[in-house]
């Protein structure tokens, strides 16, 4: 049986991190899975790894939990190892799922066109050319839900732009990761207010679960089964996928994430995706 890892409360070892409170008594109440927890505080702060308990052999583990950047999972795994535990996504893996310009290259023909700045040095005048409206990521996140522009047109002038670029750095602060993504901006389609947005998790070469991740009615179209399936073997054991419906009702690639710090959606049902991760990795 594998295990699950998930962060504890900042006071208390023993107690899940409020944020997985759902998701580790879907376990509890199963025995789909062992689990462990460990403060991602203490880890974070200085890289010590402190578990409520440290198995006795040598155990296959999936972690559930916050992000983190990737040189600190890659310091994670190795850890853990040190403890017994051999989390079964590598670093490498890792990495190349939650930055997204490490995938793009496989997903290329079904996601927004897009440029990559290693550093926050982008070129202006490549990006209105390239670009009527786009919008700014780092490797990992975009900056929504704040009062960010949805998205940028070629319009703009470029003392506006580097006003922009020097806000969009100063919200993601120290989350700031890798570089600049900009990224077409595409016409999705809506429903009433919302889009039409799924989040899918794919777990050792399936779709696994699709769930609606827009808070969209459950009348909407799905994507296309082929897209999904043409997905379901890259190189990681588990990730994750976003699909949006466009207004012309093709669908396209949103965004990647690794599968162990990719949220559930919000109806998504928690004990029948744990059964799923089970059966799957079984
Ligand atoms: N290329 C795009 N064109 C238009 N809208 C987009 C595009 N990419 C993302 N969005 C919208 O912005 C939201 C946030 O973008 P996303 O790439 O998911 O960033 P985050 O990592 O912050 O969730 C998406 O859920 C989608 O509604
Ligand atoms: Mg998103």
């Amino acid at each position: 049986m594998k295990t699950i890892i998930f962060p504890s409360d900042y006071f208390n070892i023993n107690e899940v991190d409020e944020m997985y409170k759902k998701e580790y008594n879907a376990l509890l109440q199963n025995d789909y899975f062992d689990v462990i927890l460990f403060s991602y505080d203490i880890f974070l702060e200085s890289g010590k790894i402190v578990l409520n308990r440290i198995p006795n052999r040598p155990v296959s583990a999936i972690y559930r939990g916050w992000m983190m950047k990737s040189e600190i999972y890659t310091d994670f795994y190795t850890r853990l190892q040190q403890k017994n535990i051999t989390l079964w996504t590598s670093p490498e893996n890792y990495r190349k799922f939650h930055e997204f310009p490490y995938i793009y290259p496989e997903i290329v023909s079904d996601t927004a066109r897009m440029l990559v700045y290693p550093s926050d040095n982008v070129d202006w005048q490549e990006v209105r050319q390239k670009f009527r409206r786009f919008m700014i990521k780092d490797y990992v996140k975009s900056v929504k839900e704040t009062d960010f522009p949805k998205y940028i047109s070629s319009d703009t002038d470029i003392t506006e732009w580097k006003i922009l670029l020097e806000k969009f750095l100063q919200y993601r602060g120290t989350l700031y990761t890798g570089g600049i993504c900009i990224k077409e901006y595409l016409d999705l389609k809506h429903y009433g207010t919302k889009t039409n947005e799924y989040r899918v998790f794919y777990i050792n070469g399936e779709t696994a679960t699709v769930s609606r991740n827009s808070g969209q009615g459950n009348y909407t179209p799905l994507p296309p089964k082929d897209l999904l399936m043409k997905y379901q073997h890259l190189s990681s054991p588990f990730y994750t996928i976003d699909y949006a419906q466009l207004t012309d009702n093709s669908w396209k690639i949103i965004e990647t994430g690794d599968g162990q710090v990719s949220g559930l959606s919000d109806n998504q049902d928690i004990e029948n995706f744990y059964r799923t991760l089970q059966i799957l990795t079984s």
